[in-house]
């Protein structure tokens, strides 16, 4: 067994018998990583999928040829999960769906095994739930508290405490699934790799054979993955790169909410993201997910902002909350979370040269409202305004909202989908809204019940949002 694994050098691709902290060949540290060496290179090259089963001896084909044989589907029967992957599961796809530990992992792939099982029920589908992490009896008590145990979903979910890859793959041969549930990734080993389960060696490997599994058999895998405090999913990169879609769970962990994107989706859209709520049994689906991020609601304090921001074609209301407070001591303090810490330190530099706000000898604590994250240029606005209203101490004007991208001389630059932001916005009752004025002759959206207030600078902006009396005209838009 040994024979067949060697420590193969991840910068110069050098093969060794036993693992040493640096490379001989090339003096890298810590690049080896334990590798299963395969009998040929035909199998090599099928088990890294590009061209999957007996890809080597199928002629190409035209384009025009292929034709749009539309992607077989499996509905979920979750609106937001189907939302997310882009229509359904497809048979044969490798997913992984990661997430910091506790934050409903498991509970959503139970769930998306029972919608597949209840969709998939005249078909008889089943779901081979492997688990790593937990008894059988403990994934059964979970299935108990969301309500699964009986019906369809009870027969139809197979579940087995097991973590070893390669009885794995035998169970789903013989059981023949619809689909693969393996929780977790890190948790998973081969027989024929010496190292320990969580290793880089043996996550790709395990990767590696449940993509064949997929790939060979048309049978949809859903693979755990649990995401290291740095954001990336461990068992490093390999991992991304070798599924089909990468969905993300985030939110924060004692709060309710919870969103799910699909960071990477070869069968859909990367943008759409499933909005869900943590309750008693499971997860949920909110009636307005639009609003379910936002903190306090149109009658903020001082700090916030509220913003329009746009998730793929859904639009989502975010509150942004800043604190600005006097530093005792040392190098002023900047911490965001949920936001992208280098876009924070630039706004606060932009404050400084280009509005009069100097945020010097503050310390700076910034998140948005929910535990979300979110990385769009049109946050910059929202930012600048929230750290402007916290070192003041004095609230933005209440039913406002605020969207655009700042540059570095402190103009404003227009955002991708205002209109179906503001629309959004305007629904849910705010009554003005702080925007970029277009520098090209866009005709402005014109939006019932919204004040819509172009503005070119930061300074202008900054103007605008604590002006209380002031009545703006809506007609800043330069023609
Ligand atoms: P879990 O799915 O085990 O998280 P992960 O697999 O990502 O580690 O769920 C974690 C939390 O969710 C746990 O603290 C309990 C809570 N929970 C609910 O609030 N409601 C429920 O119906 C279930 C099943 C779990
Ligand atoms: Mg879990």
């Amino acid at each position: 067994m040994k024979a067949q694994s060697r420590y193969v050098c991840q910068s110069c691709g050098d093969a060794f018998v036993r693992w040493e902290g640096q490379c001989r060949s090339c003096g890298s540290w810590n690049s080896l990583v334990e590798t299963l060496v395969r009998p040929s290179t035909r199998s090599a090259r099928a088990a890294t999928g590009g061209a999957g089963r007996g890809g080597s001896s199928a002629p190409p084909v035209a384009l025009a040829e292929i034709g749009d044989a539309a992607v077989p589907r499996i509905g979920i029967g979750i609106g937001e999960v189907d939302r997310v992957l882009g229509g359904g599961l497809v048979p044969g796809s490798l997913i992984l769906v990661g997430g910091e530990p506790g934050i409903g992992k498991s509970t959503l792939v139970l769930q998306i095994a029972a919608g597949l099982a209840r969709s998939a029920a005249d078909g008889g589908s089943t779901v081979v739930y492997a688990t790593g992490e937990e008894s059988a009896a403990q994934v059964a008590l979970r299935a108990t508290r969301l309500g699964l145990t009986r019906g369809v979903a009870g027969q139809s979910i197979r579940v087995v405490a097991e973590s070893e890859v390669g009885r794995i793959v035998e169970i789903a041969r013989t059981e023949r699934p619809g689909l693969v549930v393996v929780d977790s990734i890190q948790t998973m080993s081969v027989e024929e790799l010496d190292g320990p389960a969580g290793s880089v060696g043996q996550v790709r490997e395990s990767a590696l054979r449940l993509m064949e599994l997929a790939k060979g058999d048309g049978v949809a895998v859903v693979l755990v993955g649990h995401v290291t405090k740095d954001g990336s999913i461990a068992g490093p990169k390999t991992l991304e790169h070798l599924v089909d879609a990468v969905l993300t769970l985030e939110g924060e962990r004692y709060a309710s909410l919870r969103l799910l994107r699909a960071t990477k989706n070869r069968f859909g859209s990367t943008e759409e993201v499933g909005v869900f709520e943590m309750g008693e049994t499971g997860l949920g689906e909110l009636a307005d997910p639009a609003r379910a991020f936002l903190g306090a609601g149109p009658a903020g304090a001082p700090g916030s902002v509220v913003v329009p921001t746009l998730e793929g074609s859904r639009p989502l209301l975010i509150e942004i909350q800043a604190l600005v407070a006097s530093t005792s001591y040392g190098t002023p303090r900047r911490m965001a979370s949920g936001l992208d810490p280098n876009r924070l330190a630039l706004l606060i530099a932009v404050l400084g040269r280009r509005a009069g706000i100097d945020l010097a000898s503050h310390d700076v604590y910034m998140n948005v409202a929910g535990g979300l994250s979110v990385d769009e240029p049109a946050l910059d606005l929202p930012i600048a305004i929230a750290l402007a209203s916290s070192l003041r101490d004095q609230t933005v004007r209440s039913g406002t909202v605020a969207v655009g991208e700042v540059g570095l001389l402190g103009e404003l630059r227009s955002v991708t989908g205002l209109e179906r932001r503001l629309r959004e916005a305007a629904r849910l009752g705010f009554g003005r809204a702080i925007v970029p004025v277009a520098a090209s002759s866009v005709s402005p959206p014109e939006i019932t019940g919204l004040e819509v207030v172009g503005v070119a600078t930061l300074g202008d902006a900054l103007a605008v949002a604590f002006d209380a009396t002031r009545s703006v005209a809506p007609t800043g838009w330069r023609a």
